[in-house]
């Protein structure tokens, strides 16, 4: 018996025991390995329903183009469906994304933009935006916006969640998956509780993303919002295809431990699996673990393990990767301002108003003997300088030191807040322009850069409790 074409081996995924990373609970947990679709990963179920909801609407026609920004696993899913029905792809894509994903994007066939992560929702730069204006430029194409697509969690009812409820035989109880758009924990979570409502549903966050703090207060606060290393999962925006109101509970999971519980799950149970599948695994530890009481061997716990390790060979499973964001040490999780009080007694950083002169700002830059420094505007961070900058702007006009520093400035420094932890302050410094503000007691900021970071990882804890 052979399938007609690679649309029809999608889903029918295994249901695997989890013998090592879970064994101190009493219950059963399972994982649903979904590298196991051609694509190597959930969203081919979602690419292939979103492509033929478009057939249906008439809004993809033959020959048509499909545009999509996607982390990459919904633009393979996209693209296996493109190649068995004959369309074109154009995917945006994010810089923070994997090179794999782009790689094997373009080995299927689609035309990929790289755009940049560290810019607003709504800039036009933004992946989403350029996929909206790609649409309108265009002719016969579609932007599927797997965000607010119905097709996106109407697939994971029709499939992923009858297909949990007919491996555990109508037995799961509790069900763990980590959340980008939302599609997979809705709609598989919508079957289930159909089926019984007493299902309870967690969801999984990473620390940076708005979803953990929205599911506890309906708030969504922009300033839960921060770089994280972890691809695929939470959001900086509330996907249409996110419904809260099937979730039971929420948890937050550090770049870290997704990191190590990516590995282990490879190691240890010998599934290779994606960063998100380490997320979603060691948010179930921590759930199990806070919930422990209330857990019994009749229980069984599925989890989600959403793609594949090929795709973070040169991340997750790389060991200079892996020890550069400090994940391979036992070092205890830093914050910001346990950083900054390794250096007391240095001064608040040195800083130029937008109003001053370039040349002035020069001046100070070369007699304080420093390349970078924040544009401060009253207690408000308006701008950057950097030498780059400044170099730049001299070539293209050589009498710019008399215009005024607003006019040339780049963009702000980050300030960032005193509890956020090392790791994701690696992930900011390694974004432009590599430095943030910290604002201090005073009302005055101090500058972090990765030099300081470079300091405290190699001097360590107890010197800092020393110099404190
Ligand atoms: C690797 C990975 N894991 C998990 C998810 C989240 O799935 P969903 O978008 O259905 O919430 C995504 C979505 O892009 C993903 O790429």
């Amino acid at each position: 018996m052979w399938s007609e074409n690679i649309l029809e081996t999608i889903g029918n995924t295994p249901l695997v025991r989890l013998n090592s990373l879970a064994r101190q609970f009493p219950c059963t947990v399972l994982a649903k390995v979904e590298f196991f679709n051609p694509g190597a990963s959930i969203k081919d179920r979602i690419g292939v329903a979103m492509v033929e909801a478009a057939e249906r609407e008439g809004k993809l026609k033959p020959g048509g183009t499909i545009i999509e920004g996607t982390s990459g696993n919904t633009g393979a899913g996209l693209a296996l469906a493109a190649i068995a029905k004959g369309y074109h792809c154009i995917f945006t894509t994010t810089d923070k994304q994997s090179q794999e994903k782009v790689d094997v994007l373009r080995a299927l066939g689609a035309e990929v933009i790289v755009c940049p992560t560290a810019v607003a929702p709504d800039d036009p730069r933004s992946y989403y935006s350029v996929a909206r204006r790609l649409e309108k430029e265009t002719p016969n194409s579609v932007y599927l916006n797997q965000y607010d697509n119905p097709a996106n969690a109407e697939a994971h009812y029709r499939s992923t969640g009858p297909e949990l409820w007919e491996q555990t035989e109508g037995r799961i109880t509790h069900y763990i998956a980590g959340a980008g758009t939302g599609g997979t924990i809705s709609g598989t979570s919508r079957y289930l509780k159909e089926q019984n409502p007493d299902v309870q549903v967690i969801g999984v966050d990473p620390f940076g993303s708005v979803y953990h703090k929205y599911f506890f207060t309906r708030e969504f606060d922009q300033k839960e919002i921060y770089p994280y290393l972890t691809e695929g999962v939470g959001e900086d925006i509330l996907a249409k295809n996110m419904d809260f109101d099937l979730v039971d509970d929420y948890v937050q999971v550090t770049d870290r431990d997704s990191m190590v519980y990516t590995r282990r799950l490879a190691r240890e149970e010998g599934m290779f699996v994606g960063q998100s599948c380490g997320m979603a695994m060691a948010g179930a530890v921590q759930w199990m673990e806070a919930n422990r009481e209330s857990l019994t061997a009749d229980h069984i716990v599925v989890v989600v393990l959403p793609d594949s390790g090929f795709r973070y060979l040169s991340k997750t499973y790389n060991d200079s990767w892996m020890r550069n964001h400090g994940f391979l040490s036992d070092r205890p999780e830093w914050t910001v301002a346990e950083i900054v009080s390794m250096r007391r007694g240095e001064p608040e950083v040195l800083a130029v108003s937008s109003t001053e002169t370039l040349g002035d700002a020069i001046d100070m830059m070369s007699r304080n003997g420093i390349s970078q420094v924040p544009v401060i505007d009253g207690e408000e961070v308006v701008g950057s300088l950097s030498e780059t900058v400044i170099l730049n702007t001299l070539l293209s006009d050589p009498d710019a030191r008399g215009s005024a520093v607003g006019s040339v400035m780049a963009a702000a420094i980050p300030v960032v807040p005193p509890s956020l932890h090392l790791e994701h302050l690696s992930a900011y410094l390694e974004q432009e322009p590599g430095a943030v503000l910290l604002k201090s007691e005073s009302g005055g900021f101090r500058i972090i850069t990765k030099s300081d970071l470079i300091r405290a990882l190699s001097t360590g804890k107890s010197e800092a409790a020393i110099s404190a």
